[in-house]
């Protein structure tokens, strides 16, 4: 999709957006996987509304990227723009144990940063690629903590609304990768509330998660982290494993031979070969099982 009419452009131009035409989503995602579309970095959160109905009334349908982390895009010309937050300067300001974040900071720089300054809490997530913002919205977790417990306010464009607010933490449910944000809210920026901790003990804390990671995930593949969500009280990664599913391969597209719930993109690999490749998967496991894994990648697909 391309924002090429000369008013759109125009528009565009005044609201400060920075278009970056035929991008392709392959080098904004993770997985390496995606085709190509026009590239809306966002430099100022106060011209969504605006931008949101500039879009829509040149019927230019869009779609928000975070870090492309946790994302399979599908192939080809893509049927809608992206929107994407650019970084702002200063990502984090610290106020004694509140961080006030950008949506676009990246979370393991976060959690760095939060650690110099004695703030604790989050040493699990110390791996997890993506930005705040996209952790934020699918209450992204690992070794016991998950980013939602520190979270007292989040500033978002609320879609339904058409607006910027501001949500108190108790105002959004957070649960196992799941949140209560409608799914074309934008996140822009959170307040985190972190326990003080020594810097040196924090970082024993990110030691010993960076060291479980490293031995149990393919961490220097293209991935999406793991594909599908755990069913309640079993491992997707372990019933995969049990079934001999690891190495099985669709095009390039891969289960991962150290943990069975990555799927890597072993070379050029395309959306079609990856999603074939989680359709057999969750087929055999149902077929196994009887459980049917949900998704915890998200899929754009045209
Ligand atoms: N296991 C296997 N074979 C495998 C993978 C796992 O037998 O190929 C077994 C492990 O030996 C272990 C059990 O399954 O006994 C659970 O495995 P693991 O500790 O790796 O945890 P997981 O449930 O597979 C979850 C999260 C990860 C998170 C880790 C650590 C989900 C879907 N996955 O994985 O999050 O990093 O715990 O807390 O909730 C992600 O969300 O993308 C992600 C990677």
């Amino acid at each position: 999709m391309r924002a090429e009419h000369p008013k759109l452009e125009a528009g565009l131009a005044a609201l400060g957006i920075d278009v970056r035409s035929g991008t392709s989503l392959s080098e904004l995602t993770s997985l390496g996987i995606g085709g190509t579309t026009d590239l809306l970095r966002i430099t100022k959160h106060d011209s969504i509304p605006d931008l949101i109905e500039l879009l829509e009334h040149h019927n230019i349908p869009y779609k928000f990227l975070g870090g492309g982390s946790n994302l399979l895009v599908g192939d080809g010309e893509l049927p809608w723009v992206i929107l994407q937050l650019a970084k702002p300067d200063p990502e984090i300001v610290l106020e004694g144990n509140f961080a006030h974040v950008d949506a676009a900071a990246d979370l393991g720089r976060t959690v760095t940063f939060c650690a110099k300054h004695d703030l604790g809490g989050m040493e699990g997530l110390i791996g997890v690629p993506g930005t705040v913002g996209g952790a934020l919205r699918m209450n992204a977790g690992a070794y016991g903590m998950q980013i939602g417990s520190y979270v007292r306010e989040v500033k978002l464009y609320r879609a339904a609304e058409r607006k910027i607010e501001i949500l108190k933490g108790n105002q959004i449910s957070f649960e196992y990768r799941h949140t209560s944000f409608g799914p074309d809210d934008m996140m822009l920026a959170v307040t985190l509330e972190l326990p003080s901790k020594p810097f040196k003990e924090i970082l024993q804390g990110i030691r010993i998660c960076n060291e479980k990671r490293r031995s149990s995930q393919p961490l220097g593949q293209k991935s999406a982290g793991c594909i599908f969500k755990n069913p309640p009280g079993a491992s997707a990664g372990r019933m995969i494993d049990e079934l001999g599913l690891k190495g099985l391969s669709v095009g390039d597209a891969k289960v991962s031979d150290r943990h069975a719930n990555f799927f890597v993109n072993a070379g050029q690999a395309s959306a079609k070969d990856m999603l074939a490749l989680i359709s057999d998967v969750r087929g055999r496991v149902e077929n196994a099982f009887g459980v049917k894994l949900e998704n915890e990648v998200v899929v754009w697909n045209a």
